[in-house]
């Protein structure tokens, strides 16, 4: 008999849920405990004078489990007359959400226990919230101590309205939602005739109806590769097969070259001389092709019509090791399957506390927090989203010899500002230029410094008149400012938040290539969202400099060089930043320009001297002299 692979479920909910009552009652009914462990326990309880609880058995199986004995509750097994299951735990969101994110371990569905008489609460939220992190899309709801509730219908359609809504708010929707009595094996393996009202599958019976996902060699061919090895006249291609198979004439692609040839020889990996017409999933291989193209370790052979995807940037879920926190900026490297890229945290979406679940926002992500955050990277990448294939869709980032991360590559969900490369085949194209030819050339390296602050703050005429300093000391120079850009480039926005980031990711894009030219490219715009100039400073943080021109809203409003603030008290303009719009100032910029009280020369006498220290034209002008 051919072995069946368990069907994986994590069971979630809060321990006063049930959670550890519904495990030890399916482990009973489906036969699956040790000889005599509940006689004994109950027993116990009787001796002891105290009434049974199901979660005592699973106390003494983790007792037994931590003494090295019988069942691991890490993995614990049952079967029903479908198939075998095996229901995967650990004793914290920790461990759980680190074995899971890090591929130790992986679920197809998922049990979510909630109490029929406490409802949805603030635990169960996460837990959801879990589920849609792992991605997992079958799912049963338990509304468990429907004893407790008199096995009323009306609370259970309440509870289950409560938890639909919430789920389908982030993007899940549970496969049913099953009324039971963990405790006392309600509509758990047998129909309950405390519950005529309720048609859907019991428990278990949910739980088969569950697929299983594809299994690893029934997925798409991915054939990471691993090293080239030349043996007399061949070169032998070398790798593990991570998903699909291959056989002989085969055309295989490397991705992200996109170089392709056809398989001519299957070789056994350690040189035993066998050859072989196909190999599958998990095997390690070796293959000669009918061309001699070039092809590298770090290159992913797949079918011409099954190709991985290859784009700059990802969106990944990371659960975060490292001591030091990640930041926006920072670079890692990020090693996936054989590949290793140089990536930087282009956005930091969301940070989520592993204790409590609860998520955030934030700028950085501490050890053992979990994340959803973009890396980039100015190599073209080459992976699946986890959910399609986990293989090709988990990388682990190292910092030196490190490694501080673990993630998943999250399903390419188009963020609200645009943020996501809308296209996916599209591969950066390397300069012959270096940064240092062109700076040699110039006498300078290019940067982008960038301008924020109110609407009058003088941020436009202190930039024009840098820029005129500048470009008389020879220097390679221009402005972009936020007035001029919004007759060309940004005409199509207005001011509304989602604009504002538009506008200045624009912006952001459009200095970084001006500076990436070489030139220093002075930039004034409001910017009133801190996130939007940390973005902006991400693109490429050594080429970023902030500065704030601190002046004080009164005093803008004093000067109103355009009328605009008068307009704005009259309530002609809406959303005016400073009024009725909010501005957002810099937390640790590299220069803050306190302009109250002096004249705008003075703030462009200290804007030049640090431009002048930063880019060594000081020096180069005392050397000069
Ligand atoms: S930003 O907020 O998106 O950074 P940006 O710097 O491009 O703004 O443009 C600001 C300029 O637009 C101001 O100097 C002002 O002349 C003009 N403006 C018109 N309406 C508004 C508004 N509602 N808020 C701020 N500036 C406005």
């Amino acid at each position: 008999m051919s072995e069946v692979v368990p069907f994986r479920i994590v069971v979630v909910g809060h321990v006063d849920h049930g959670k550890s009552t519904l495990v030890g009652r399916i482990l009973h009914e489906t036969g699956a405990l040790p000889e005599g462990k509940l006689e004994y326990l109950k027993e116990v309880c009787v001796k002891r004078g105290m009434p049974f609880e199901w979660a005592f058995l699973m106390d003494a199986l983790q007792a037994e489990r931590d003494q090295g004995i019988t069942i691991d509750t890490t993995q614990i097994h049952f079967r029903t007359p479908a198939r075998p299951y095996l229901i995967i735990d650990a004793p914290g969101h920790k461990e759980f959400l680190k074995n899971m994110i890090t591929g130790a371990a992986s679920a197809e569905a998922a049990v979510l226990v909630i109490d029929a008489d406490e409802g949805i609460q603030e635990q169960s939220r996460r837990h959801g919230y879990l589920l849609h992190l792992l991605g997992l899309r079958q799912i049963a709801v338990a509304v468990n101590k429907m004893d407790l509730v008199k096995w009323d219908e009306a609370r259970f359609t309440q509870v289950k309205h409560d938890i639909e809504s919430y789920l389908a708010e982030i993007g899940v929707v549970p496969t049913h939602v099953v009324p039971i009595s963990a405790r006392n094996g309600d509509n758990i393996s047998s129909r309950s005739e405390n519950s005529p009202w309720y048609k859907g599958p019991i428990l278990l019976d949910a739980l088969d109806g569950f697929k299983p996902l594809p299994q690893e060699v029934d997925l798409a061919l991915r054939f990471p590769v691993q090293d080239v090895y030349k043996f007399d006249s061949r070169r032998i291609v070398a790798g593990r097969i991570e998903s699909g198979r291959i056989k002989v004439g085969d055309r295989l692609v490397f991705s992200p070259s996109g170089k392709n040839a056809r398989i001519a020889t299957i070789e056994a990996w350690a040189g035993t001389n066998q050859t072989h017409l196909s190999a599958g999933a998990g095997q390690s291989v070796g293959v000669t092709l009918d061309e001699p193209i070039f092809v590298e370790r770090g290159n992913v052979a797949h079918q011409p019509d099954l190709a991985p995807t290859i784009a700059n940037r990802v969106h990944a879920r990371l659960f975060w090791l490292g001591n030091a926190p990640l930041t926006i900026g920072a670079k890692y490297k990020l090693k996936l399957a054989t590949a290793e890229y140089q990536v930087e945290v282009a956005s930091i979406d969301r940070v989520i506390d592993v204790e409590d679940l609860n998520n955030h926002t934030g700028t950085e992500v501490g050890k053992n927090a979990v994340a959803e955050i973009v890396l980039r990277s100015r190599q073209a990448m080459c992976f699946d989203s986890f959910i399609v294939n986990p293989r090709l869709g988990r990388f682990v980032l190292v910092d030196g010899f490190d490694i501080v991360g673990g993630g998943v590559i999250a399903d390419s969900e188009v963020s609200a500002a645009g943020d996501e490369t809308a296209s996916s085949n599209i591969v950066a194209v390397g300069h012959k230029v270096t940064a240092e030819a062109r700076a040699a050339s110039n006498g300078h390296k290019g940067g982008v410094i960038w301008l924020t602050g109110l609407s009058g703050s003088g941020k436009s005429t202190i930039a024009m008149e840098l820029e005129r300093r500048l470009f008389l000391k020879g220097l390679q120079v221009t402005v972009l400012d936020g007035d001029n850009l919004r007759y060309g480039l940004c005409s199509d926005l207005g001011f509304s938040p989602e604009d504002r980031t538009e506008n200045i990711r624009r912006a952001g894009e459009a200095a970084h290539l001006i500076a990436k030219a070489g030139l220093l490219v002075v930039c004034a715009f409001i910017s009133p969202y801190r996130s939007d100039r940390d973005k902006v400073r991400a693109i490429d943080p050594e080429l970023f400099y902030e500065i704030h021109v601190a002046t004080p809203i009164e005093e803008c409003e004093a000067r109103d060089p355009k009328g605009l603030y008068k307009k704005a008290r009259a309530g002609e303009i809406a959303e005016f930043t400073g009024v009725t719009a909010p501005y957002e100032p810099p937390l640790t910029p590299e220069l803050v320009l306190s302009t109250h009280g002096k004249p705008v020369s003075q703030s462009v006498d200290e804007l030049e001297a640090y431009v002048d220290r930063v880019f060594g034209l000081d020096q180069q002008s005392a050397n000069a002299g």
